[in-house]
């Protein structure tokens, strides 16, 4: 079965209105001096971490944030060393890093990819800039172009673009443009989510004072189907609901492990594991984090032991999404689903089908009630 390492790196230079993540800003991290608030010191916490990962044969490694890219190239290749040299890389790991196509040069992407960094994903959303700044997002639509190029020039080939779309005021011409200015840069895999409204973000605060309007579900499942067109035309094809790619050795191996019963070890503030039947996770906040590892403690918060029914639904809220479909035994009576159009019998295994994943919340909670 496949283990995956998560690496954490919980900073951001600005926070988007929109996002939740367990990711701090400088500012509320309250300075560099404030134990587990220095970017530059953040990887000694992490590798204390990683010292209690029992010896295990690592297949794939995904660092992810927050903003890996605000933490030094350097640092994100001695972590992956101290996997490699403590556990031990599969031949042909997959390691893959996000990035923020505003904190990368040429440099730092050379110095990942001659590290050991096969895989890059940066953050794009949109190439829209009315619609990049009601997200909040920093960059200039042109960066994502060049850091892509950067990217390859340093020898990256497989490179994933993340987009968001139903973003209030995205006209559907502005997604078309999206998507297009994506595909453009010939990337091998590509994340498109509709855009959620996060309770306690400010941009949910925004939504709640009417000063936004979120589109209605019509309208973003037009987009998803846009999207899902142009991809299909560019030769991206769907492997999971929101994930799109080239091939088979396109796709993103670490969470496919999520998706199907794989084990991780997640290292990081509020980072989530799931080892041996045990689901855990850290302490949230970076100094708590810090400094229970500089007590020479563990950063485990909290953890439980899913019994046999609660990793069964979870199996089916998550393999239902992925383009393989899930086996048919795993599902109760899926009849009314199949009479519905949601599911199509595929061999052994039921798969969405295109109006399926556009219902596909409704399709999980119903296959969930009919396991009861
Ligand atoms: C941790 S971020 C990626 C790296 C980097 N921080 C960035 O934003 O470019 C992971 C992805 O989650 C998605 N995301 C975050 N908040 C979201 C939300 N409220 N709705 C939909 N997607 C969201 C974004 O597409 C983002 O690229
Ligand atoms: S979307 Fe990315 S850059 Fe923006 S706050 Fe969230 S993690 Fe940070």
């Amino acid at each position: 079965m496949a283990f995956g390492i998560y690496l954490h790196v919980p900073f951001c230079s600005v926070r988007c209105g929109y996002c939740d993540f367990n990711t701090y800003t400088a500012d509320e991290l309250g300075g560099p001096d404030v134990i587990g608030a220095s970017r530059a010191t953040y990887i000694e916490a992490a590798l204390a971490e990683l010292s209690l990962v029992p010896e295990r044969t690592v297949d794939t490694v995904f660092v992810g944030g927050g903003t890996p890219s605000q933490v030094p190239a350097g640092d994100l290749v001695r972590f992956l060393r101290a996997v490699d040299h403590r556990l031990g890389l599969a031949p042909g790991a997959e390691v893959t890093t996000e990035a923020n196509p505003d904190s990368v040069s040429p440099q730092s992407l050379a110095e990942l990819r001659e590290g050991g960094f096969t895989r890059i994903s940066f953050g794009m959303q949109s190439a829209v800039p009315h619609v990049l700044s009601v997200l909040e997002r920093t960059h200039d639509p042109e960066r994502v172009p060049q850091a892509v190029a950067w990217a390859r020039e340093a020898g990256f080939e497989q490179v994933s673009l993340d987009l968001i779309y139903g973003t209030p005021t995205e006209s559907m011409d502005d997604w078309r443009h999206s998507v297009e200015s994506a595909l453009a840069m010939e990337p091998n895999h590509i994340s498109a989510y509709a855009l959620i409204v996060e309770q306690g973000t400010a941009f949910a605060r925004k939504v709640r004072r009417g000063e936004v309007v979120m589109p209605d579900d019509d309208e973003t499942a037009d987009k998803y189907l846009l999207a899902d067109d142009l991809m299909a035309a560019a030769g991206l094809h769907w492997y999971e609901l929101s994930n799109w790619a080239r091939d088979e050795a396109a796709q993103c191996r670490h969470n496919i492990g999520y998706w199907n019963g794989g084990q991780w070890w997640g290292v990081g503030p509020g980072a989530h594991s799931f080892v041996g039947g045990e689901r855990w996770w850290n302490v949230k906040h970076p100094a708590a984090y810090a400094q229970r590892l500089t007590a020479g403690e563990s950063p485990r918060a909290d953890g439980e032991r899913p019994d046999a029914d609660a990793r069964h639904l979870e199996d089916v809220m998550l393999r239902i999404r992925l383009a393989e479909g899930i086996e048919t035994a795993l599902l109760g009576d899926a009849d009314r689903l199949v009479d519905a159009g949601w599911l199509t019998p595929v061999g052994d295994r039921m798969v969405l089908t295109r109006t399926g994943r556009l219902m596909a919340d409704r399709v999980v909670l119903e296959a969930v009630e009919a396991l009861d």
